[in-house]
């Protein structure tokens, strides 16, 4: 089975957990054998998703016949991803080292490389014909993108090297000269068990880096694979996360194919007349008249100026977070509609 991809990116609380979630229930309803990867959705939407049985492990939803959803966890991953490219006693190390934990869920990167990690694994699976990607909150939108890069610098890092690699005289002159006496006062300040825990980190980190080299570069081939919306609202700086994408995409993501425009007033309230209205629902409704054109020709301008194509999402006067309501979100939105019946998808 052939399997296409779509990630739904963009920035922090614009709507990509519920959108991936409606395009993924929407696809399915329409026939599509769909998967959709959500991350730390709010209760109700994991509830609506079969939260009781969401997990990392994808899982078919009762009474929709071809819709399957997992939750992505990104300690999860990262012990995975540990036990794949480390050898055994190492991993043990790694995932018993609060290190590794504080590195795999503090540093957006670690978290967004763990998305991809996970979705590029299911999107390989070729068990559905679609695979919805919702990407996660701290990342900002083209990290996602940027995190396989990033893990391996990390893990690769010359400073990574200098630190743990070879016997080179050098070095062990330029540690002693150096390193040694800050890790001396570091370890009057930490505790000296703290930094041995910091060096075996490190230590058992580096034999990752061939394992997680070759594996970011297939992580990177299928990011560039995938198809990509990118959420925003009318606001300026999920706005600026958007503009990104068409200002400096990375050589590993195409180019957008829509630009969700998610949570807007209708445009019918710009003519909205307050008429023999008493104060203060007069000067309310002249408000909202004025915010709904500016969020109007602020649409238009992204879209000449970057010469996108738009899908706009009303804003629901209840969050849209059970399954009729998230279908309901895409019909809402022709642009949303047409989306899913674009030639890719
Ligand atoms: N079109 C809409 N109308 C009304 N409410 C919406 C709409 N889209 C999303 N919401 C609500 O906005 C809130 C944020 O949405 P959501 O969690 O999907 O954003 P997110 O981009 O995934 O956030 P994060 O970056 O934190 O992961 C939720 O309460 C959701 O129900
Ligand atoms: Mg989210």
């Amino acid at each position: 089975m052939s399997t296409r991809a779509l990630l739904v990116t963009g920035g922090g609380g614009v709507g990509k957990t519920t959108l991936a979630a409606a395009l993924g229930v929407a696809a399915a309803r329409r026939g599509v054998r769909t998967l959709v990867v959500t991350v730390d959705p709010a209760k109700r939407l994991a509830d609506a998703l079969g939260a009781a049985s969401l997990g990392t492990e994808p899982q078919p939803l009762e009474d929709e016949p071809n819709l399957w959803a997992a939750m992505l966890d990104a300690s999860a991953s990262w012990e995975a991803i540990a036990r794949r490219h480390a050898d055994p006693a190492a991993a043990d190390r790694l995932i018993a080292n609060p290190f590794f934990h504080a590195a795999t869920t503090q540093f957006p990167a670690s978290q967004s490389y763990a998305a991809a990690e996970e979705a590029v694994t299911f999107i390989d699976a070729r068990a559905w014909e679609l695979v919805v990607v919702d990407t996660p909150p701290a990342a900002g939108g083209i990290e996602f993108f940027t995190a396989p890069k990033a893990i391996t610098d990390l893990v690769g890092g010359r400073l990574l090297r200098w630190m743990t690699g070879g016997n080179l005289p050098g070095r062990r002159f330029l540690f002693d000269r150096t390193a040694r006496p800050v890790l001396r006062i570091a370890g009057t300040v930490l505790g000296t068990q703290l930094l041995d825990q910091i060096a075996q980190f490190f230590m058992d980190l580096r034999t990752t880096y061939d394992g997680v080299r070759r594996r970011a570069k297939e992580i990177e081939a299928h990011l560039r694979r995938a198809h990509t919306v990118v959420v925003t609202t009318a606001d300026p700086t999920p706005l600026r996360e958007a503009v990104r994408f068409f200002r400096e995409l990375p050589d590993v993501a195409r180019r957008p194919e829509a630009v969700v425009f998610n949570r807007t007033l209708p445009e019918s309230w710009i003519d909205a007349d307050p008429g023999g209205l008493p104060e203060p629902l007069a000067s309310n409704l002249r408000r909202w008249a004025a915010e709904a054109h500016r969020q109007q020709e602020l649409r238009a301008e992204f879209a000449s100026r970057y010469d996108t194509r738009l899908a706009v999402v009303p804003w629901q006067p209840e969050p849209p977070t059970d399954l009729d309501a998230l279908e309901r979100l895409v019909k809402a939105s022709e642009d949303l509609e047409e989306l899913l019946s674009a030639p890719w998808a």
